[in-house]
């Protein structure tokens, strides 16, 4: 009788009773599994996501623009996200929950670093973290691995930087592309997880896929990377004017629209509550 092995577990979808680890993403890599991950800063969300099979979610500073309402991520703080990813840890239970590290709160040292790093674990449950740069935060990345922090790094388009930049442009054409191929494998060496590339030619992003043995996550990066990201709210259909790379899967801010227009005709027109609604 010939012995057969079980399939692993598909890391979209799948069910194991636990979280999703770095080990299930880099074995995932192996098998070529591509996957999603998506943002998520409340539990309710979360639980949908996570109840859909999202293995990772990302609790981003993006909440800066999509929570807060700032027109960059700068102004968020660690202090407005932590309580974000509880939430988010607290909604979920497969997920593994990264938080971003806001802006400011590690580029000064890797003690910063390890210091924002574990308020988001200790009072956010946090899984991983997430920080942008290349060369320039190797030590960061080092520390924090070796402290026991898994660490996302993130290259290409670092929204923390805009102002660098000189605005919200594609990385990584011509020259630059080398400079970002040696960013994706320092990263690697120093002990991050997973790359997330934003806003890179598709054609670098496939190639810096193929030179990694850690799975990339693109945004804006094409379709040759290991994962996808998207902010949640761009792809539901809520941000008004979102980038070239999101595609919007709903018509969220429509269907809101229509259905709180509805229940206020209704509360003027008397309509609503109805006796069902109502104690007796
Ligand atoms: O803050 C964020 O949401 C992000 C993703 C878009 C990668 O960094």
């Amino acid at each position: 009788m010939s012995s057969v092995s079980a399939a692993p577990a598909a890391l979209y979808g799948g069910t194991s009773g636990r979280r999703v680890t770095v080990r299930d993403l880099a074995a995932a890599k192996e098998r070529h599994e591509k996957w999603p991950m998506v943002t998520a800063y409340d539990a309710m969300t979360a639980k949908v996501f996570d109840e859909a099979g999202i293995p990772v979610l990302l609790v981003g500073d993006s909440a800066a623009m999509v929570v807060y309402g700032y027109d960059s991520t700068l102004p968020v703080t660690v202090d407005d996200l932590v309580p974000l990813t509880a939430a988010v840890v607290r909604g979920s239970s497969r997920a593994m929950v990264v938080a971003d590290l806001p802006f400011a709160s590690y580029q000064a040292s890797p003690q910063q670093a390890l210091e924002t790093a574990a308020r988001f674990m200790k009072e956010a449950g946090a899984h991983a973290v997430k920080l942008e740069g290349g060369h320039r935060v190797l030590s960061q990345v080092e520390l924090l691995v070796s402290a026991g922090v898994p660490v996302m790094a993130h290259i290409g388009l670092t929204p923390q930087s805009v102002n660098v930049i000189g605005g919200y442009r594609v990385q990584g054409r011509g020259q630059s592309g080398d400079e970002l191929m040696a960013d994706a494998k320092a990263l690697e060496h120093a002990g991050a997880f997973a790359v997330v590339l934003e806003c890179v030619p598709a054609e670098l992003a496939e190639r810096v896929t193929a030179s990694l043995s850690i799975p990339t996550i693109g945004i804006g990066a094409g379709s040759g990377t290991d994962a996808q990201v998207l902010v949640w709210q761009d792809l539901m259909g809520l941000t008004p004017r979102p980038a070239k790379f999101v595609k919007k899967y709903f018509d969220l801010a429509g269907e809101m629209e229509r259905a709180v227009r509805a229940y206020a005709d209704e509360v003027v027109s008397g309509a609503f509550p109805a006796p069902e609604h109502s104690y007796h």
